[in-house]
């Protein structure tokens, strides 16, 4: 893993041979709403990017257009080289190796846990069922959930719920997985069993970028914070250097209201 963030200058130049997520020239309207504006983003394989920023800034959405929930108006998004197309079964395929963990957790409410994190193993990666099953029970163990298997998702606690869908999105065996404000939804006891699972995927090298307010989980696992404001980056460092010494105004009025409430 590379850990060392990548300059601006470096990234305008022709993306370096790992990178795995390159957004160019990324830009997206909501009718007269300029949500992204030329975002250049480069994430490295093995790195961990936390994007964090004000309300409305556009960090969902940004998420969202990785994967392709949301369409861009211009620029290219390429994952492992590729451009997602825009629909078909390639999509769905390509999609799978973008792995997404939301808020709300997303679950198949009428599926089982292990229903949950077999389905997607058996429809688009087309594994065949005892493999899915092995796979389904492993994560559930690796995720410290094994023993609900058998459950609905109603039936477990929300930091069981969010521990099962990141198991679901590990077994595509997703390139990146991205995590849209996976804890916000959560009783705090609950907040810690999930980022330690989020903690461990890091630890392992998996390419992942993480919208959260967590900013212990920033400091501990992440190789670079990215700061967005109004649709724009407008800041990116380490994490020690961005909290420590924020450059920009916004980035300092925004730490100071979050690490001070
Ligand atoms: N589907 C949509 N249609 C129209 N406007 C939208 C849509 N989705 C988001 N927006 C707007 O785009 C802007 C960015 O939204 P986004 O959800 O990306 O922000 P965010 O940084 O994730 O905010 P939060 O921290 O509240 O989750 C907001 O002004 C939002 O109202
Ligand atoms: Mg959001």
């Amino acid at each position: 893993m590379s850990g060392v963030s990548v300059t601006k200058d470096a990234q305008d130049a022709a993306p370096a041979a790992d990178d795995l997520v390159v957004l160019s020239n990324v830009n997206k309207h909501f009718g007269a709403l300029h949500v992204l504006q030329d975002i250049d983003l480069s994430i490295a394989r093995g790195e961990v990017v936390v994007v964090i920023g004000p309300s409305g800034s556009g960090k969902s959405t940004l998420c969202r257009t990785i994967n392709r929930l949301e369409t861009i108006d211009s620029g290219t998004i390429t994952v492992d080289g590729k451009e997602l197309p825009s629909e078909g079964r390639e999509l769905a395929r390509l999609r799978a190796d973008v792995g997404m963990v939301f808020q709300s957790f997303n679950l198949f409410a009428h599926k089982t846990v292990l229903q949950n994190v077999m389905l997607g193993q058996l429809k688009v990666r087309k594994t065949d069922s005892a493999a899915a099953l092995e796979k389904a029970k492993s994560l559930l163990d690796r995720v410290g959930v094994g023993s609900q298997a058998d459950k609905y998702p109603a039936q477990l606690s929300g930091g069981q719920q969010q521990r099962v869908a990141i198991a679901r999105a590990l077994a595509m065996d997703p390139k990146v997985m991205l995590f849209d404000e996976p804890t916000s939804a959560l009783d705090p006891e609950m907040i810690n069993e999930v980022l330690e699972v989020m903690q461990q995927l890091a630890r392992e090298g998996m390419t992942m970028v993480v919208v959260t307010h967590e900013m212990g989980f920033a400091r501990s696992a992440a190789n670079r914070v990215v700061f967005m404001a109004d649709g724009k980056i407008v800041e990116e460092a380490a994490p020690e250097q961005f909290f420590s010494n924020p450059r920009s105004d916004r980035a300092k009025d925004f730490l100071s209201k979050i690490l001070h409430h």
